[in-house]
């Protein structure tokens, strides 16, 4: 695992896309993410995309996750985020993203959609996979206690979760989806590098955890220690050792 430390997001994302770009060619796949976190890093992959230095015609990305039974164009969903952060400004085509798309509430249905979306990431290869961290060790939406040989599943949304994303459904519980699909754990360490950003003091516990080099199945970023390219890039705020 390689671990930096920069004076902020900003000089971490520059970082993240330079190491992007030497791993990546013109016909690479891509895993991305969703979230706070990502976005510096997306608009250096859009000004590199401006600046002609790279071009995302024959690029395949696969997200993390999605919401299950949010409407795909909600301007909160996870396709709707992607598209207004990234795809709408790179040369990307439509048909090579892949985003979970759990649609519907209907269990059959999202277990057949669930199995997939596995099988997709199952037939590509994951060149360089962008992770955010939550507070907790969270990576995708795998939460503390989730096995490490996890494939695409549906998680239950904790409470507080739900809660936290209640302001961007109109304060309306009703209208907060309760669940999501994910990659698991296996899904994501199957990527050939993995670059983990990680901004702001509440970061730091989780940095901390990852940096121990123990697997804990209490810390699901603990997952990555024995992955062989791992670079973990961190703002001074979430640096554990300041
Ligand atoms: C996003 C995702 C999440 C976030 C994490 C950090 O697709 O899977 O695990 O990476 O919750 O979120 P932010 O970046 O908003 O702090």
């Amino acid at each position: 695992m390689k671990y930096m430390v920069f004076k902020d997001a900003k000089a971490a994302s520059r970082k993240a896309y330079e190491i992007m770009q030497k791993k990546i060619n013109a016909h690479s796949t891509l895993g991305l993410a969703t979230g706070s976190t990502p976005i510096e890093l997306y608009k250096e992959m859009i000004a590199g995309f401006e600046a002609g230095e790279f071009s995302y015609k024959d690029v395949k990305s696969f997200n993390l996750d999605e919401y299950v039974n949010i409407d795909k164009n909600h301007p909160e969903s996870y396709y709707s985020f992607m598209h207004k952060n990234l795809f709408d400004h790179i040369d990307i085509k439509e048909e090579n993203v892949h985003v979970p798309a759990p649609y519907t509430d209907d269990d059959e249905e999202l277990a057949r959609i669930t199995a997939a979306y596995n099988a997709e990431l199952e037939n590509a290869v994951i060149d360089v996979q962008i992770l955010g961290i939550g507070s907790n060790g969270h990576i995708a939406f795998n939460e503390p206690g989730t096995d490490f040989a996890s494939t695409v599943h549906i998680v239950n949304l904790k409470e507080n979760t739900i809660k936290d994303n209640c302001r961007f459904f109109d304060y309306d519980m009703a209208k907060v989806p309760k669940r999501a699909m994910t990659m698991g754990i296996k899904n994501i360490l199957a990527a050939k590098t993995i670059i983990l950003l990680a901004f702001g003091e509440n970061k730091k516990d989780a940095v901390a955890k990852l940096l121990s080099g123990k697997e804990d199945i209490e810390y699901p970023c603990t997952s990555l220690v024995e992955h062989p390219e791992v670079y973990v890039l961190v703002d001074e705020a979430a640096d554990p050792e300041k």
